[in-house]
């Protein structure tokens, strides 16, 4: 198993399982993560996924780099094309993904961390770009995700120093939204997941969509994204449903319909 899965109603939390390699990326979790985004496409239960790591060294130490000495230059072309295509799924889906950064995210394992949509970190933990540092530069979207995450100033900071920072400049930064302590990580992060999985799914769905699609257009054509997506909600059985909770002074119960 690379990762060990915990269900949760409308939340799954995924945990990469591989400690004493410091959750470091292996091509095999990496099949698993590929296979694991497929299926949850397809689970009109699930709603937000949290993926974390094992123990509380680290979040993920990015590639496993025994690994990656063993392997040919065919392997590493194969492990970089999975990585961005895993990356880029978690980023396209239709789920909303929430990463707890446990402990150290290096290298790939702060760019898993950016491809979710939300960041919780631990006070303990630290995060980084070491690479320019190993003679390479982040391959698996982070000099594009930070910049537009947190500015290109700041990302430029951060990749060209290849310096780690504690949840405090992280913080500071944007580069997460919240901390907590060590012990108290995976619950603050469940509670976060279920604030986003009390609302609406196709809902959540059109908000990522607008959000991370209008981005960088001009402010017209983002205007019209927003627009189309919104008609989208308008058709929704959901929709109806939280207007009749409303006058009935109740939770609303959502279908995803
Ligand atoms: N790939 C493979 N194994 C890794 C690894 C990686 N990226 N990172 C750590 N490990 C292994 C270590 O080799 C060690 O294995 P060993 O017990 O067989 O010697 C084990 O994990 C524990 O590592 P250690 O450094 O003692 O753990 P730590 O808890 O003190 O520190 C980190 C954890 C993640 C901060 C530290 O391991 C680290 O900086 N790793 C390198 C991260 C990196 O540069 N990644 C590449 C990005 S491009």
């Amino acid at each position: 198993m690379e990762w060990s899965v915990e269900e949760r109603g409308a939340i799954e939390v995924w945990t990469i399982d591989g400690e004493a390699r410091r959750n470091s990326i292996t091509r095999a979790m990496l099949a698993d993560l590929l296979a694991r985004l497929r299926r949850a496409e397809e689970n009109r239960h699930l709603r937000c996924v949290v993926i974390t790591g094992a123990g509380t060294r680290a979040f993920c130490a990015g590639a496993d780099l025994k690994e990656r000495a063993r392997m040919s230059e065919a392997d590493v072309h194969e492990f970089h094309r999975d990585l961005r295509a895993a990356l880029r799924g978690i980023e396209l889906s239709p789920k909303v993904f929430l990463a707890a950064i446990n402990g150290a995210a290096l290298g790939g394992g702060l760019e898993l961390a950016l491809a979710c949509d939300l960041r919780v970190m631990s006070s303990a933990a630290e995060v980084g770009l070491p690479e320019v540092g190993l003679g390479i530069i982040p391959g698996g979207g982070a000099t594009q995700r930070l910049a537009r995450a947190i500015g290109v100033a700041r990302a430029k900071d951060l990749v060209l120093t290849a310096r780690r920072i504690d949840a405090i400049e992280a913080l500071a930064y944007g580069l997460v939204t919240r901390a907590a302590p060590p012990e108290e990580l995976r619950e603050a992060a469940v509670e976060m997941a279920s604030e986003v999985a009390r609302n609406a799914p196709i809902s959540l769905r059109q908000a990522k969509r607008a959000i991370d699609g209008g981005f960088h257009l001009p402010l017209e054509e983002a205007l019209d994204l927003e627009n189309r997506l919104y008609q989208d909600c308008l058709k929704t059985r959901d929709r109806i449903e939280a207007l009749q909770a409303f006058a009935e002074k109740r939770k609303p119960t959502f279908t995803g319909e």
